[in-house]
Order: C-alpha cells, then structure tokens, then sequence
C-alpha cells in the first residue's frame, strides 16, 4: 500500500494518507478528501495552479508517465525543462514538480509539498 505525506504551510503538521492502490485517484481528489487545501482553480489541468512538489519516499525508481497537458502547464510554469517536455516517460526520475489534478496516485510512497 501506498501513501501521501502532505507539508504545507496551511497545515499545522504532516499529514499521512494511505493510498488503495487499486483506487485509481488523482492527487487533488486524495487531498480534497482528507481536507488538505491544495491550491486549484479549475480541477481539469488548464490553469497550473495545482503545482506542487513532489518527492518519492523509500520507493524504487519506477516508470512515470506525464499526460501532454501536465507537461505543457509545467513547461509554462517553468517547473520542467524543454527537454522533459518532450518525454511523455520518466522512467527512473519523475519531475520534482507535477499538477495534482493530472497525477494520476498508484502504489506509491512519496511526500507532497505546497
Ligand atoms: S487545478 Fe488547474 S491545472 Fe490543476
């Protein structure tokens, strides 16, 4: 099973939250149903405000997918390089940053900061 550490400055501690890797959640939903206010504004990967850093935690390098539109909104943003925007595949390590809405949870153990 995995798990999301969450760190922020809107929280008065770190917050764990299991994940079902079966479950098949994005990032936003985990944080939006345990009351974990990351930013968002429009929840469908358009606007990039859901930009948060992620760290993995005790795993192992793993393949990693990022959807054209998450690698266009990071690309914006300047949090992935040129050359990141042109793999769709990450296959030992992911971006630092990722769009909560886009990311796609599965049996993972990684820490999330805002
Ligand atoms: S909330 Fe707009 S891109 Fe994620």
């Amino acid at each position: 099973m995995g798990y999301v550490t969450f760190v922020g400055m809107k929280l008065p501690d770190r917050i764990q939250v299991n994940i079902d890797p079966d479950a098949e959640v994005k990032l936003l939903d985990v944080a939006g149903n345990h009351g974990i206010p990351l930013p968002c504004d429009c929840m469908q990967g358009h606007c990039g405000s859901c930009a948060v850093k992620v760290a993995p935690l005790f795993s192992a390098p793993q393949m990693t997918r990022l959807s054209l539109r998450e690698r266009y909104f990071l690309l914006r943003a300047g949090k992935i390089s040129a050359a990141q925007y042109q793999n769709e595949y990450f296959p030992d390590h992911p971006p630092l940053w990722r769009l909560a809405c886009e990311y796609q949870i599965t049996d993972e153990k990684i820490m999330v900061a805002f």
